[in-house]
Parts: C-alpha cells; sequence; structure tokens
C-alpha cells in the first residue's frame, strides 16, 4: 500500500491494506512486549469529544510502546469547542501545529471526515456518530484471525443494535473483503443499513437476517455481541421498547459450538450476562488488547 495517510473509513482500505495491516499487527505483539524507540520524537493528539475508555487508553499505549508521546483531551468539557463553542475546523487547525497525527472520536457522522479536510496532518476515526469505527474493525478482524487462524470461510452472526452500532457498520463492510457467511440478528428497529447489506451482498457474501439470539448463535465460528446505543436513539421511549431484548445467557453459550468464540467491542452493558465471562467461548476481554497491537501497526504505518 501507499504510505496510508487518514483513516476515516474502513472503505478507504483494500483488502491488501487490511492485511497488511494485520500481519504488521502480528509483528507488533513482540514490540509491544519489548517497547521501541521507533516513534520517538513523534506526537499522537487525541481528540475525545465522547466518552471512551478502549479507543483512547489503546492508542495512547500503542504510542507509548512506540517510543512516541502523547496529548489531548478526552473530555470536551475541559476544551475551547466544549467551554467556548470554538468549530471543529478552529480546534483542527490548532491542533495540526501541535502534534503529528490527530485521533478523533466525535458524535456526529461525517465529523472525522471534515476534520481530515482542514488538517495537515494525518486524521484517524475513532468513531463518528454512528457511522463508523474503522480501527474497533481492524483489531476485531485481527482478533479473528488470531482466534480462528483465518478470516476467509469462518461464518460470524452479529448481534444486537446493528443500526446505532458504528462497529458493525465498519466490520460489516471490513468483511465484504473475505469469503464469509454472515448471520445479522437485531431486535426490531435496530436492523443493519439496507447499503451495508447490499455492499456485502454485492461482494459475494451469504447474508442472513434472523429474528432471535437463539437462531444466531446456532452454527457459527464467531458471535460477535453489541450494545443497544442508548445515547442515539432519538426518543427514550424506543429505547426502553428494545432494552434488555437480546441478552445472552449460559444456555445460549451451550447452543454454541464448543470452538466457537463471541466478541464483543465493549463496554457491554446487560447484553452479555456475567456468567458468560467464565466460558472459554468468552474472548471479549482478550479482543481489548488487540486494540494496541493494531494500533500500534496502523500508527507505524502512518508516521513510521
Ligand atoms: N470499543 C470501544 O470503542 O470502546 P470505548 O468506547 O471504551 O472506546
Amino acid at each position: 500500500m501507499g504510505r496510508l495517510r487518514n483513516l476515516i473509513s474502513i472503505q478507504d482500505l483494500t483488502r491488501e491494506d487490511i492485511d497488511l495491516i494485520l500481519d504488521t499487527s502480528a509483528k507488533m505483539e513482540s514490540v509491544a512486549v519489548k517497547r521501541s524507540k521507533e516513534l520517538e520524537g513523534k506526537i499522537m493528539a487525541t481528540l475525545f469529544f465522547e466518552p471512551s475508555t478502549r479507543t483512547r487508553l489503546s492508542f495512547e499505549s500503542a504510542m507509548i510502546r512506540l517510543g512516541g508521546s502523547i496529548l489531548g483531551f478526552a473530555d470536551v468539557a475541559t476544551s475551547s469547542a466544549g467551554g467556548k463553542g470554538e468549530t471543529l475546523a478552529d480546534t483542527i487547525r490548532t491542533v495540526e501545529r501541535y502534534a503529528d497525527v490527530i485521533v478523533i472520536r466525535h458524535n456526529l457522522d461525517g465529523s472525522a471526515r471534515l476534520a481530515a479536510e482542514f488538517s495537515r496532518i494525518p486524521v484517524i476515526n475513532a468513531g463518528s456518530g454512528s457511522e463508523e469505527h474503522p480501527t474497533q474493525a481492524l483489531l476485531d478482524l485481527y482478533s479473528i484471525r488470531k482466534l480462528k487462524g483465518k478470516i476467509d470461510g469462518i461464518s460470524i452472526s452479529l448481534c444486537g443494535d446493528l443500526k446505532y452500532g458504528r462497529t458493525v457498520h465498519s466490520l460489516g463492510m471490513a468483511l465484504s473483503y473475505y469469503g464469509v457467511t454472515v448471520k445479522l440478528a437485531a431486535p426490531p428497529g435496530l436492523r443493519m443499513k439496507p447499503a451495508i447489506i447490499d455492499e456485502m451482498k454485492k461482494a459475494g457474501l451469504r447474508v442472513t437476517e434472523v429474528d432471535t439470539l437463539e437462531e444466531a448463535v446456532k452454527d457459527v465460528d464467531v458471535v460477535y455481541m453489541t450494545r443497544i446505543q442508548k445515547e442515539r436513539f432519538p426518543d427514550v421511549r424506543d429505547y426502553d421498547a428494545v432494552q434488555g431484548k437480546f441478552r445472552l445467557r449460559l444456555q445460549d453459550v451451550g447452543m454454541m459450538r464448543q470452538d466457537a468464540v463471541i466478541l464483543h467491542p465493549l463496554p457491554r452493558v446487560d447484553e452479555i450476562e456475567p456468567e458468560v465471562d467464565k466460558t472459554p467461548q468468552a474472548k471479549y476481554f482478550d479482543q481489548v488488547y488487540n486494540g494496541v497491537i493494531t494500533r500500534m501497526a496502523l500508527l507505524r504505518l502512518i508516521l513510521g
């Protein structure tokens, strides 16, 4: 791939780009432990207009493990964008003078693309509204490859809030590059956007929609659970109507293949019962660490 500049949508990448990032991630496993000085002198700015635990901290951990430095804000209220009404464009035109790469999370669709248009330094989308979360898709693919040994040929169920969940939008589009079978399972009103289903089908994926979690967990290699995105619902009554509808219980795990794995981008609210955490299929906390590994690979390819 040519030198990667921005990562706004997973569709900015080709299959070859993604495979290179995943191969580079595998090389980062030992670097993550030993640490490196490869990005010494480079500065990463994290601009988080929305809450985060994993994405921000794993980006920061990745940069520190590569010898780079970090600055930024985790609470927009402490920035001039929150406190004084500064525009996103002016925020970006300021921060680009302080750093070598910007990692941005924002509540609005299109925000990361807009930031990239105003920035003279690379911009990485760490979650834009309900639109996309491309680096989560990279770590999800890496987790699948690490756990199942491959991506081509697997079967996967995407479960939960497929309408507002930005991780499943990016993952669905990323899976279009691979020969996989996909089941989609969502509560009423939270089905996957038709455009993404069309994209997957056009790419030759076998895609079926099922109504229940019971149907979703059977006969697949990967069960990918997601949280109902309460903060995206225009009317909280619509949230109340679906809340708790898709809840993975021990008895559901009993219906899964023995060698199947459960992934979740986290945070979890109540969609996976805590008892499931102890089962051999539960891999979502291992998945968290892969966020450090894949973000190290990405920073190295962009800045190295
Ligand atoms: N998976 C994910 O984006 O988690 P955070 O919201 O904690 O960053």
